[in-house]
């Protein structure tokens, strides 16, 4: 089923080296648009938080909360150590939804629930219009800490959750589902699902500091946590709407291109006070940006050497 266009958009909201759950789980229910046996019909099911095992707990849910942030305070942005701590998302081990959505809820008014899995594009727009945020409720093997197969509850609650607690990203995530229905509608998930991508996956921001990360993709991985920023290969540019939507990425390696936003606001304020129509239909026009490529109206970061991706990325590196 890869390569059916009804699974565009999964494909491209999903975490790298996301094929597995496509094949193995949910692309029938997924295309067939049927929530799967026990799942409600928003596809929510319990998160069965009494149900974790202490070797989950431990294991891989404290060794991996620790192994990030002694990494994150000179890498991460702002808003995403403030929602950290605000969550204390520490504790003994794999966090309660109930216990943090009331203080997600007294922040921003979001809340997490739990879902099987992927959910088909217009369940997941939904979601976040009405400011909830599905997330997958399994935990990786104590085996697979750094290579992930699918975003489980790790990438989404420790990765996602922190940015929800900021105000002005609580508004662009439910703006990007009221965009992300629209965008659907007129066939245009593709370009929007690039903006997705490189921002709330694989955002940079810039601080007094220097560039920080806030992407979910980033802050939840040991490895990309140190190659977004530190790795002389990738390009780092600056943010632009339109440039951003005609980039490809990678859904399978670190990103060759990182785009950089001032701020969230600035951020909030280019997606929302612009309309996305015109741009569309610009788009359709338009050629894509080959991923490695740095245009003469980009400003430049970085001129990545692009070395770590020429010698084969995390194959080439393997093999
Ligand atoms: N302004 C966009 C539109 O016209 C909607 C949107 C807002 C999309 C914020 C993404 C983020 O479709
Ligand atoms: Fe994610």
């Amino acid at each position: 089923m890869p390569g059916d266009r009804r699974l565009d958009g999964l494909f491209e909201r999903n975490f790298p080296g996301n094929g597995a759950i496509l094949v193995g789980m949910s692309a029938d229910a997924i295309l067939s648009q049927t929530p799967p046996p026990g799942a409600r019909p928003d596809w929510t099911i319990d998160q069965g938080w009494a149900r974790y095992t202490d070797a989950e707990n431990r294991a891989v849910w404290i060794t991996l909360y620790e192994r990030q942030t002694a990494l994150l305070p000179d890498r991460a942005a702002d808003p995403f150590l403030r929602g950290l701590d605000a969550l204390d998302l520490h504790r003994t081990g794999i966090p309660d939804f109930a216990r943090i959505n009331e203080e997600l809820m007294r922040l921003t008014g979001w809340t997490v629930v739990a879902v099987p899995g992927l959910v088909p594009d217009e369940v997941f727009f939904d979601h976040l219009a009405n400011r909830r945020f599905p997330a997958g409720q399994f935990i990786r093997k104590p085996d697979e800490l750094d290579y992930l197969q699918e975003p489980d509850i790790f990438h989404d609650v420790f990765g996602h959750v922190p940015m929800l607690t900021d105000p002005v990203f609580a508004d662009y995530m439910a703006a990007y589902g009221e965009g992300g229905r629209r965008a659907l509608g007129m066939g245009h998930l593709h370009n929007l699902a690039r903006l997705y991508w490189y921002t709330v996956e694989f955002g940079l921001m810039e601080s007094a500091g220097g560039l920080r990360i806030y992407g979910a993709g980033i802050v939840s991985s040991h490895a990309e946590s140190l190659f977004a920023l530190d790795d002389p290969s990738p390009n780092r540019l600056g943010f632009d709407l339109e440039r951003v939507m005609r980039t490809p990425y990678r859904i399978d390696d670190f990103q060759q291109a990182y785009f950089v936003v001032p701020g969230l606001q600035t951020l909030l304020d280019v997606t929302t006070q612009t309309d996305f129509a015109p741009l569309y239909a610009r788009l359709a026009q338009a050629k894509d940006i080959p991923i490695a490529a740095i245009e003469p109206t980009d400003r430049v970061f970085t001129r990545g050497t692009q070395a770590y991706a020429r010698a084969g990325g995390r194959t080439g590196k393997a093999a």
